[in-house]
């Protein structure tokens, strides 16, 4: 119960909810507080009291669970970048699973105890990340930002980040002219592309620093290209990726999945889900596409593909992609627009079969929304794979679709972004 006085109350932590805290009480309330453990007892203070729940801060450990462990990262605790680091790798799995299934439980009324599988690891728990946004404090370090705050953490590491990120790429960075923001994409090779951001005059300091090397010299071993405010200073403007032995060029500006390991599990996943129920060929629909990714990596299972995104930048890519990619250069378009308004008028040449068809379909965080969801239902494809980034919102997407015709033939869990809070959960869904 809260001491009034001091907002510090005591309790233990029961689990963990979406967005990585522990749950405990405060009284009759729910209380969230985060970089707790499923299994801790704990003091903690009310940072804020709603109508049913309080937020609340950790004061003291007064006894560890056994899921715990000592965070690898020093700045564990103040950067804003990880949850969950105070939990063992296997504990931060289960509890992802549980969160996944009290959503469907909750948003949807399914019960999916039986059908869910995962998440197990496809690679390793640090390191595994292919960018990194950074930002510069006032005195110009860079870091990511604090918890619960805009405020920059100086950051001497990232444990999600691999090895040469530390010892190599920061200390680089640091002897470059200043800029406000850098996002670094590796390609999974050795490769890495940098994009700086900053004020426009700061952009001569670059250049000439560029400009002293010597011919066939490159800024930092592995540097595949530069830009400033977007704009190309010094080699390339893109990276290229190897996924599941597919082949992608990524420009700066376009989404592309962070972790390489667990894609290509969610892709064999896929793959091996679509390949036990359906016949070769038909329509696949690529929705939310990025740039191209499942549109190549399913390109053999189908005759006939169309990728639907919105963002120019990645339409591009998947311009790209596909019309190099053997399999799929002959058979695929990408439409760039959004994809409420190809449902409703899908601009497709000749017959269309579907009802034959399988979408494959990845949104942003917000998912699909009723509206979306309807329009697929009325086009009722045979098959529909959906890869979510959040439970809530798919566990919502898909009570709309098992309302219209579909039931649920598969559901698995990854942990894309260990030691985070972040959970992505693939599902597949079948018309009855
Ligand atoms: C989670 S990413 C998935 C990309 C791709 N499937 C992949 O795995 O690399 C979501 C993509 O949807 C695109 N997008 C967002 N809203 C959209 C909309 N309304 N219509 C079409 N594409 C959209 C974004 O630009 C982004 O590329």
């Amino acid at each position: 119960m809260a001491n009034t006085e001091s907002n510090i109350f005591e309790t233990e932590i029961t689990k963990l909810i979406t967005g990585g805290a522990g749950l405990g009480r405060c009284g009759d309330l729910a209380a969230f507080i985060p970089m707790t453990a499923p299994g801790d007892r704990v003091r903690a203070r009310i940072v804020r009291r709603k109508k049913a729940f309080v937020n609340a801060e950790l004061v003291e450990l007064l006894q560890g669970s056994p899921e715990r462990q000592t965070p690898p990262c020093p700045h564990f605790g103040e950067c804003g970048g990880c949850d969950l680091q105070h939990l063992t790798g296997e504990a931060q799995r289960r509890s992802k699973a549980t969160i996944v299934t009290e959503c469907f439980q909750r948003l949807a009324r399914l019960d999916v105890g039986d059908l869910l599988t995962g998440p197990e690891p496809a690679g390793p728990e640090l390191g595994y990340r292919n960018r990194i946004r950074l930002f510069a404090n006032p005195a110009g370090h860079y870091g990511l930002m604090r918890r619960g705050s805009h405020a920059v953490v100086p950051l001497e590491t990232c444990k999600q980040m691999p090895e040469s990120f530390t010892a190599e790429f920061l200390p680089w960075l640091r002897t470059l002219p200043p800029a406000e923001q850098v996002l670094v994409r590796l390609d999974g090779r050795g490769g890495f592309l940098l994009s700086l951001f900053g004020r426009a005059n700061r952009l001569r300091f670059l250049k000439q620093r560029l400009g002293e090397l010597s011919n066939g010299e490159t800024p930092l071993k592995g540097c595949v290209g530069m830009l400033y405010n977007n704009l190309p200073v010094w080699g390339r403007d893109y990276i290229v990726m190897q996924v599941a032995g597919k082949t992608y060029r990524i420009g700066p500006q376009s989404f592309f999945q962070a972790n390489l390991a667990e894609i290509e599990a969610a892709t064999a996943t896929l793959c091996s889900w679509l390949a036990e129920t359906r016949p070769a060929g038909g329509l696949l629909v690529d929705l939310y596409s990025g740039v191209g990714l499942f549109s190549l990596a399913l390109a053999e299972m189908f005759e006939r593909i169309v990728a639907v995104e919105s963002d120019t930048h990645a339409a591009r890519d998947a311009h790209h992609n596909v019309g190099r990619d053997k399999r799929a250069g002959a058979k695929a378009i990408v439409q760039d627009r959004p994809v409420a308004e190809f449902l409703s008028e899908p601009q497709l040449e000749g017959e269309i079969d579907w009802p034959g068809a399988c979408f494959v379909i990845d949104p942003p965080r917000p998912g699909l929304g009723a509206a979306v969801c309807a329009s697929i239902a009325r086009l009722a494809p045979r098959d529909i794979v959906y890869l979510s980034c959040d439970p809530a919102t798919l566990a919502r997407d898909v009570a709309a679709l098992t309302g219209s015709g579909y039931h649920l033939g598969g559901l698995r869990v990854f942990d894309f972004f260990p030691q985070t809070a972040h959970i992505e959960t693939l599902v597949c869904l079948r018309r009855q």
